[in-house]
């Protein structure tokens, strides 16, 4: 029988503990991750970067990312002193640079509100930027032994899974139930909270993944309601999906006495602070800012494919290398449409922040 009422959700949380979190516990020392570098030195500026990172961003990924930041800003007080551009282009390919700007201003605030320590609550942790509640408790967990609950997508799965909780996560008060539903489940004593949080990650990562879950190997396939009414795969139920869309753009690549013409992204988007080359929306107008000319001239590459979570962006390159009065002409018409751009040198392209495809467009 799966639960629809968060009283039996609460009862059904009740029953099972603390047989779940005993469990566990026992299985992740046996069979979970323990090679992560991250793990096990309780270090919650290191915690707090790889949960960051990982966020969008998968473990094999994050792993080279992860080193060379510690080798770049092996402390929050490094980051901190950081220049924002330095963050940014250690940043890059791993997208969502709101998390770089966040990361940056967390770090600062670290420094400067709480005399380079983070704090050691899952409350005070979600007072700075970019720390939600999950990376709180994730923090606070693995560091400080709190008693409180991750929940992101592999625990939703998770738990809605064994405690058989229905409901549309979509809508928030089910997401608040299964929540408190979590606590419930915790293990009672304090200094195993680490090894719960990353079982927790590891069982929804390696088994009770969310098509064809290894239920054989599960610690907790005797107690699991979605497994008893026979469909782990429903759990859980979310209707509000993300739809995925595309977005088309054309990049104008102007090139002038070894240099090409770049331009800063606004604060807000996937590419925030990151410097590109001149975005425009169509072909056409491409062809209307160079003039007949030049645009005679123009090398139309082929495009390139750039996935992100929810959009398949299509990025088309147009390239055009001028003399010296064809680029100011040029550069008057682009610092027209949008100020703060630039020429930079193509020898220099490394040292700067660039998404991911212009970099391998550009630098190779
Ligand atoms: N995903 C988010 N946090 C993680 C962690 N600590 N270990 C593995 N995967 C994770």
């Amino acid at each position: 029988m799966s639960w629809s009422d968060p009283e039996h959700l609460l009862q059904r949380a009740q029953q099972v503990s603390p047989d779940l979190a005993e469990r566990l516990v026992a299985w992740q020392h046996q069979d979970g991750r323990h090679h992560l570098p991250w793990q096990k030195l309780r270090d919650p500026y290191r915690v707090w970067l790889s949960e960051i990172m990982l966020q969008q961003t998968q473990v094999t990924t994050v792993l080279g990312y992860f080193e060379r930041f510690l080798q770049r800003f092996p402390d929050v007080q490094a980051l901190a002193a950081a220049p924002l551009v330095d963050v940014l282009t250690l940043w890059a390919g791993l997208g969502y640079y709101s998390r770089a700007r966040n990361l940056h201003r967390c770090a600062q605030d670290v420094v400067n509100l709480h005399g380079g320590r983070f704090p050691s609550s899952c409350e005070a942790l979600q007072t700075l930027p970019g720390i939600g509640p999950s990376t709180a408790a994730a923090i606070a967990s693995f560091c400080f032994d709190e008693r409180v609950s991750i929940m992101d997508g592999n625990v939703r799965r998770v738990l809605s899974r064994v405690l058989g909780w229905g409901e549309d996560l979509s809508v928030r008060a089910h997401e608040r139930s299964l929540i408190a539903a979590a606590q419930v489940v915790l293990p009672l004593r304090a200094d195993v909270m680490p090894s719960y949080t990353q079982g927790l990650m590891d069982l929804g990562a390696t088994l009770c993944t969310p098509r064809k879950p290894s239920c054989l190997m599960c610690p907790w396939s005797d107690l699991c309601v979605a497994r008893q009414v026979g469909d782990p795969e429903r759990y859980p139920v979310k209707s509000r999906k993300l739809k995925r869309s595309e977005r088309e753009n054309w990049w104008l690549w102007p090139e002038w006495r070894e240099q090409v013409w770049l331009q800063q992204m606004p604060d807000k988007g996937v590419w925030a602070g990151l410097w590109t080359l001149p975005l425009l929306d169509s072909d056409e107008a491409v062809s209307a800012l160079l003039g007949t000319t030049l645009d005679a001239r123009v090398e139309r590459q082929p495009r390139m494919k750039h996935v992100l979570t929810h959009l398949d962006w299509w990025l088309h390159p147009r390239r055009v290398v001028l003399d010296d009065a064809e680029a100011a002409a040029l550069e008057a018409a682009l610092r027209a449409q949008a100020p703060g751009g630039r020429w930079v040198p193509l020898a220099d392209l490394a040292n700067w922040g660039l998404p991911a495809p212009l970099r391998r467009l550009l630098v190779g």
